[in-house]
């Protein structure tokens, strides 16, 4: 064996370790691509509205459900890894936000009339972002963020209490679903004439809109570093929402009223008149909402956490109060998709 030989081969035993890494970094993005995939499996096992699913029927759409939570499941895990370079960690939270991304995704391509399938435009954009990050080098973490987001994290949070009045308020308002469409429309017509005033409406918008921005900039500020497992949760929850949230903004100020001029009501959250589970396209929304709400829930947690440890609370206490939103987002986000799937609590 030459010299150069002996190099080459030291360098190839050098680099493997480095190419596996990052092609095992790459494993959310597969997940992500299998996304669609697995919302039709989802819609196939629910079958036609006529159809009555047998227990193992239930079981197989619920074992498919879990499936498809899982692909946002696995983007927090892999942006937990300590050992995940700044790119590959930003990649798995971009993951994490996937159920939401597709929803948009959908809605923008029916915006521009495309003719071309949402799976194929979706597998060619992951594959895109795979592939660029892949081929970018691993970048070592810079440490822990600098003191100067501190005024950011600040804002963040108060501003992050404001909208709440509106979006805890729209949560009950979807709890309303679980008595009937006529319940929802009443209590939502009562909401509207406060956060549909002229001053109110546009005040929501952009700060549902800073939220979403200023969320976007510490979740990149964040994960330039490895971060514990609270941390990374509500980064992941975060980013989640900020996608969420322009998404949203999109459907029902753009999409429904400015392109369709439909109204924003129960008919099109629950996407009358085939419903959530029953319509290809409209099966999306069902882990795009159930995350939304539960995510909202389990990321004021999170934040209400970091209050409680800066004012002297203990851990076990702050944790405890983080338990408690993301059980209650859990219970009331799975509540809201019952009732908009047409459960209800007379029929309880
Ligand atoms: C089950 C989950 C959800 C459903 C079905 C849903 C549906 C809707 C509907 C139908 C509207 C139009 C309201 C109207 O016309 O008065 C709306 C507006 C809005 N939603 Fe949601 N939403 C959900 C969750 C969320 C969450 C989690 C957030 C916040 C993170 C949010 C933020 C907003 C905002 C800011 C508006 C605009 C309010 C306005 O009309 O001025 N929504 N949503």
């Amino acid at each position: 064996m030459s010299l150069s030989d002996t190099a080459r081969s030291k360098k190839l035993k050098r680099d493997l370790p480095m190419v596996q890494t990052r092609t095992y970094s790459l494993l959310p993005v597969l997940a992500a691509i299998c996304y669609p995939l697995l919302l039709d499996l989802f819609h196939a096992a629910i079958g036609p509205p006529e159809a009555q699913l047998s227990a193992s029927g239930i079981l197989a759409a619920t074992l498919i459900l879990a499936c498809v939570l899982a692909v946002p499941a696995l983007g927090v895990f892999f942006a937990a890894r300590t050992s995940a370079s700044t790119s590959a960690r930003r990649l798995a939270f971009a993951c994490v936000a996937a159920p939401t991304i597709y929803v948009f995704l959908g809605v923008l391509q029916a915006m521009a009339g495309s003719a071309l399938p949402d799976e194929l435009v979706w597998c060619v954009f992951w594959l895109a972002v795979g592939v660029w990050t892949w081929s970018r080098p691993g970048t070592q973490p810079d440490g822990q963020p600098k003191a100067n987001i501190a005024r950011w994290r600040i804002t963040h949070g108060i501003t992050g209490a404001i909208v709440f009045i509106y979006v805890g308020f729209h949560i009950i308002n979807h709890l309303f679903g679980l008595i009937g469409p006529q319940a929802h429309a009443e209590v939502m017509d009562l909401g509207r004439k406060i956060y549909r005033a002229p001053l109110v409406e546009p005040l929501l918008v952009a700060l549902m809109l800073f939220q979403a921005t200023s969320g976007l900039y510490l979740a990149w500020r964040w994960s330039a570093s490895p971060l514990d497992f609270h941390k990374t949760f509500q980064v992941a929850s975060g980013v989640y929402l900020s996608m969420f949230i322009v998404g949203h903004m999109n459907s029902v100020f753009l999409y429904a009223r400015t392109v369709r001029h439909i109204p924003t009501d129960w008919a099109f959250a629950t996407g009358a008149p085939t419903g959530l589970i029953h319509d290809a396209w409209n099966i999306r929304l069902v882990p795009h909402y159930l995350l939304g709400v539960f995510l909202v829930l389990a990321h004021l947690g999170s934040g209400l956490r970091t209050v409680l440890i800066a004012h002297g609370f203990t851990r076990i206490a702050a944790n405890r109060a983080w338990i408690g939103c993301t059980l209650a987002g859990a219970v009331i986000a799975i509540a809201i998709l019952i009732g908009m799937c047409g459960g209800r609590i007379a029929a309880l």
